[in-house]
């Protein structure tokens, strides 16, 4: 694929129909055998992020973050690449809210509490029917999940949450909360790592907890740093 087959890359406007498009694009070379789709994916989800208000690199970020929980997980490469692949792909339900919804965040009413809750369901029903894409699926779906079942959409708890969207949970929530927001400082990196460990089997299960502080704090700040 190159740039000029992309059908939106220098438009304003990027919808569902925009990156079905792509995504149809992208298994078209999958099925002819081009094997190379993570990094379309990463420039698909580079564009949906920037689309999305303050979360511009968030969902590059969080899969490189559940990329490196997984490899200290000794999961196997192919189940780290998964991962990462899912984590990539984790929001893409958020570009069908309505804008005005995730820009103010602050003082949400419900119906905008509901509008937001549905992005994980939504975003699996954009990717569910790419084949190619299968795998992903869980990490989408229920990244929003809480090991004490505290969260959405279907109220899962412990192991009932696929293991792929329980290790996305926390490097999402910890993107969360060092990126400024509109409504909220930025935390820093320590006291972030800090929340994440009180919260252990609480909101992140333990395991994936002390896999995520194994990560070296350089390789973080790299993460964090680093323009893709
Ligand atoms: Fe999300
Ligand atoms: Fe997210």
């Amino acid at each position: 694929m190159n740039k000029k087959s992309i059908p939106f890359s220098d438009r304003e406007h990027l919808g569902v129909n925009e990156i079905i498009a792509y995504l149809t694009e992208i298994e078209r070379l999958v099925k002819m055998g081009k094997n190379t789709f993570r990094k379309q994916l990463i420039r698909l989800t580079s564009l949906v992020d920037k689309k999305i208000p303050y979360r511009d690199g968030h969902s590059i970020r969080v899969a490189s973050i559940s990329r490196e929980i997984a490899y200290y997980m000794k999961l196997s490469k192919q189940e780290q690449f998964n991962i990462e692949i899912s984590a990539l792909l984790h929001d893409f339900g958020k570009i069908a809210i309505e804008e005005q919804v995730l820009e103010k965040s602050a003082n949400l009413s419900e119906e905008d509490w509901i509008e937001i809750k549905m992005h994980p369901t939504r975003g699996y029903f954009i990717v569910q029917g790419f084949t190619f894409l299968k795998e992903t699926l869980p990490g989408i779906r229920w990244h929003h999940e809480r090991y004490n079942g505290n969260g959405y959409p279907d109220g899962l708890k412990k192991n009932e949450i696929p293991l792929m969207a329980r290790i996305i949970a926390v490097a999402d929530a910890f993107d969360a909360m060092i990126q400024k927001r509109p409504y909220k400082e930025k935390i820093l990196i320590q006291p972030a790592k800090k929340i994440i460990k009180d919260n252990s089997n609480i909101l992140f299960e333990r395991n994936i907890v002390t896999a995520f502080l194994s990560i070296p704090y350089k390789k973080i700040s790299q993460i964090f740093k680093e323009d893709f």
